[in-house]
C-alpha cells in the first residue's frame, strides 16, 4: 500500500538470496587472504590451511547455488535487477554527477531515481559481471587441469586475484553506501520494507509507479463492482 509508513520493496526469498551471496562473498574473500599476504599468515595458524582450502571451495559451491536457486526462490527480485541495469539513462548520469555533492552533506537537486538509483544499476552490473568472472576463472583453476591448456590456466590467477580484489573494493563502497549515507535502506534487507519517506525521496518515480498501478486496480475494481 502506497500510503502506509512502511512499503515493500524486496521479497523475504531476495533478502536471504543477497545475504548469502554477501556472506559467501566474505568468506571466500577471508579463506584466500593468507595466500596474498603473509599477514594473515595468522589464519593457516588458527584453521590450517587444509581447512581454508575446502572452506573456500565450500563457499565456492554455494556462491554458484545461491543464484541459481534464487531464481525459483527470488525470480522476482532476480528478473528485477537485470531489467534495471538496461535502463540505465540521462537522469542516471545527471545522479552520478551530482551525488558526491551528498556525500559531503550538501542537497543538490536530484532527478526522481527509480526502483534502483544509477549508482546502484552501476553496482548491479558490476557485481553481476564479477560473479561470472569469478565463477568461470575458479571453475577453470580448479577442474581445468588437463581440460585446458596451462598456459591459459595461469593466466586464471591473476584475473581471479584481480576480479576479487575489485571486487571487494566495490563491496565495501556499497556496505558504506548502504549503512553511513542511506541507513533506512537497510531495512529493505531485513523485512524487505522501507519508510515511506525514505522511498519517495530516494526512489520517486518507483513510488510514482506504485500509486499508478494502485490508481488503476481501484478504477478496475470500481468497474467490476458496477458491473456486479
Ligand atoms: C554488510 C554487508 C552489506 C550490507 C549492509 C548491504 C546492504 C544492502 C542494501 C540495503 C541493499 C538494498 C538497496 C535498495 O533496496 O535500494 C543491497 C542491495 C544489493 N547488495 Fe548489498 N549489502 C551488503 C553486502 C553485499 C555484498 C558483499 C554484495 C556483493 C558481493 C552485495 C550486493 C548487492 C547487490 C548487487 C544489491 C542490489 C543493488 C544495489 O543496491 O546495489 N551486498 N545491499
Amino acid at each position: 500500500m502506497v500510503n502506509e509508513k512502511y512499503v515493500k520493496r524486496h521479497t523475504k526469498g531476495f533478502v536471504y538470496l543477497h545475504w548469502i551471496n554477501a556472506i559467501c562473498f566474505f568468506m571466500l574473500f577471508l579463506t584466500a587472504l593468507p595466500l596474498y599476504a603473509d599477514t594473515f599468515g595468522f589464519l593457516y595458524q588458527i584453521f590450517g590451511a587444509k581447512t581454508l582450502q575446502y572452506g573456500h571451495r565450500f563457499f565456492a559451491v554455494l556462491f554458484v547455488l545461491n543464484p541459481i536457486i534464487g531464481l525459483i526462490t527470488a525470480r522476482e527480485g532476480i528478473w528485477r535487477m537485470f531489467s534495471e541495469i538496461f535502463k540505465f539513462n540521462g537522469k542516471d548520469i545527471t545522479f552520478l554527477i551530482k551525488f558526491p555533492l551528498e556525500l559531503i552533506g550538501k542537497h543538490p537537486d536530484m532527478p526522481k531515481q527509480g526502483f534502483y538509483n544509477g549508482g546502484e544499476r552501476m553496482n548491479i552490473a558490476f557485481q553481476l559481471a564479477a560473479w561470472a568472472v569469478l565463477v568461470v576463472s575458479g571453475a577453470l583453476l580448479w577442474f581445468g587441469d588437463g581440460f585446458i591448456d596451462n598456459s591459459i590456466r595461469a593466466w586464471m590467477i591473476p584475473v581471479h586475484s584481480l576480479c576479487a580484489a575489485i571486487s571487494f573494493a566495490g563491496a565495501i563502497g556499497h556496505i558504506y553506501l548502504a549503512v553511513v549515507v542511506n541507513p533506512d535502506s537497510v531495512h529493505g534487507m531485513q523485512d524487505g520494507t522501507v519508510k515511506m519517506d525514505y522511498a519517495s525521496a530516494h526512489h520517486g518515480e518507483w513510488i510514482e509507479e506504485l500509486e499508478r498501478e494502485e490508481e488503476h486496480r481501484d478504477t478496475q475494481e470500481g468497474k467490476e463492482a458496477l458491473e456486479f
